[in-house]
């Protein structure tokens, strides 16, 4: 079995990484193909040197460029590749234009996508991010959720619950593994001469850095904060834009605003593990941030990552200078607030993510999942019921007691439930798909 794995930026690099070495571990066969969205050596390179990762078998190159173009030349040549080398099984991860172009490169030449972080959704259709992951979710053949809430997301959009494998992020795969690594090896706090509390800030979302009113909120809020040090490396996007909004100088000129360039994730594992807060609108870094029990406060409006606001680790607050400094001086001036938001259960799993994906895609592979399927073999579609069950019986005996019926969707009282193969449908309400049987 073959596999080609697309990636492009940070987060993917970093996420994919545990994903990859669990390939090689298992002895998978795998092409890398880097899109070159992220060029910078320390926005790509750096983090294939801290994580280990072999060099890409093609790297497409394709720089920055407006969404449409950058986008474009990634799917024409994804494509080339993909006719070139003929995988079995396409993995993707997240949410960038590398998803999009890849997602919609492999489904249009009918091969099996697979989509790590499936069933994110913020419903937020202005920010990139949202359509990118939405139209891979379409273009997918199977899917990685990292909690029981994407599931859910996805059953409402009518995908079939066993190609859905709940999984955890892997995210925290690489938190734990190379947190030690960092502790043993990053010297970044000595080089940056920092002592006492602080905060870690990163901001990087087109909808705050493009916008000269919602940045200039930010970083008037920024200024005020001058009881904690605050540690931000500043990605590309954001160089540019304080740059040309007149912001840098003035962010560089306060004392307690250390502005550096973006860091390699040995180094920001270990800032971030020292850190008091974090302050972000990065979706990784809320995602880690709960994992290393740091409090989050995130400089968004919505979030596709709302299991950090429910378990009680994140507080979103907008680009509005009034809730920045409110939130942050409620947290830290009220100690059960801080140990409570810094002790919110971690929903992204146990760090074994990357090894059930892969797992989950060898049972899928082994049960012929990948074959796109022909219009002369797909079911008919009859209809949806919603049942009542009374008996003790499975979901798993259900479908075999019924067949051309899938179960979509299960209700425990006002608690909607992915239909695990175990789970008890006693005292339930179904939804249920009814496929024509030949
Ligand atoms: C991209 C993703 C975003 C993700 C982020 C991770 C999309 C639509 N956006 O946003 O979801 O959260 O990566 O960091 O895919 N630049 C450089 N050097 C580089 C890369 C970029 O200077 O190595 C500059 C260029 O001026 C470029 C700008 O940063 O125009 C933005 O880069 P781009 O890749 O388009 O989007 P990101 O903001 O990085
Ligand atoms: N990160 C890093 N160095 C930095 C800033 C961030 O290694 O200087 C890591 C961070 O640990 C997280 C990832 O980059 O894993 C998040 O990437 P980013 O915020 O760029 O993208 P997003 O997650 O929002 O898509």
């Amino acid at each position: 079995m073959k596999f080609a794995t697309i990636l492009g930026t940070r987060p993917e690099i970093i996420k994919m990484a545990p994903v990859l070495d669990q390939m090689e571990k298992m002895g998978i066969d795998n092409i890398l193909i880097h899109t070159g969205q992220h060029y910078d050596h320390e926005m790509s390179q750096q983090f294939f040197l801290d994580l280990k990762l072999k060099k890409p078998e093609y790297n497409i190159g394709v720089g920055s460029n407006s969404h449409g173009k950058q986008t474009a030349i990634m799917l024409k040549s994804i494509e080339d590749v993909l006719i070139a080398e003929q995988p079995d099984f396409i993995m993707l991860q997240g949410d960038t234009n590398a998803v999009l172009a890849g997602a919609l490169a492999g489904s249009k030449l009918h091969m099996a996508v697979g989509h790590v972080e499936a069933g994110l959704r913020s419903y937020d259709k202005t920010m990139p991010e949202e359509i990118n992951r939405q139209i891979a979710d379409i273009c997918s053949n199977i899917f990685f959720v990292p909690t029981e809430e994407s599931a859910v997301n996805l059953l409402f959009e009518n995908i079939n619950p066993h190609e859905i494998f709940i999984t955890g992020n892997t995210v925290v795969d690489a938190c734990i593994r190379h947190l030690k690594i960092a502790e043993a090896d990053s010297n970044i706090l000595s080089e940056l001469d920092v002592s006492g509390e602080i905060l870690i800030l990163t901001i990087h979302r087109a909808e705050n850095v493009n916008d000269p009113e919602r940045l200039r909120n930010i970083i008037e809020a920024l200024l005020e904060l001058n009881d904690i040090t605050m540690i931000f490396p500043v990605h590309p996007r954001t160089f540019r834009a304080l740059k040309k909004f007149g912001f840098y100088d003035l962010l560089e000129s306060a004392p307690h605003i250390k502005l550096i360039k973006p860091i390699g994730y040995l180094d920001f594992l270990l800032l971030l593990s020292k850190s008091k807060f974090v302050m972000t609108d990065s979706g990784g870094l809320q995602e880690e941030a709960i994992t290393l029990n740091v409090p989050c406060i995130t400089l968004r409006y919505n979030t596709e990552r709302p299991e950090t606001v429910t378990a009680g680790g994140n507080i979103l607050v907008g680009a509005d200078k009034e809730r920045i400094i409110e939130t942050y001086h409620k947290i830290s001036s009220n100690h059960t607030l801080y140990k409570k938001m810094s002790n919110a259960n971690n929903p992204y799993g146990d760090g074994k993510a990357s090894e059930k994906i892969l797992n989950s895609v060898l049972k899928a592979y082994n049960s012929d999942k990948f074959d796109i399927k022909g219009s002369d073999q797909i079911k008919n579609h009859i209809g949806k019921e919603l049942l009542r069950i009374q008996d003790e019986i499975t979901v798993f005996e259900y479908e075999e007691m019924n067949p051309g019926t899938t179960i979509n969707m299960v209700f425990k009282d006002s608690e909607i439930k992915f239909p695990h193969p175990d789970l008890n449908l006693k005292d339930k309400n179904i939804i249920v798909n009814k496929f024509r049987m030949e």
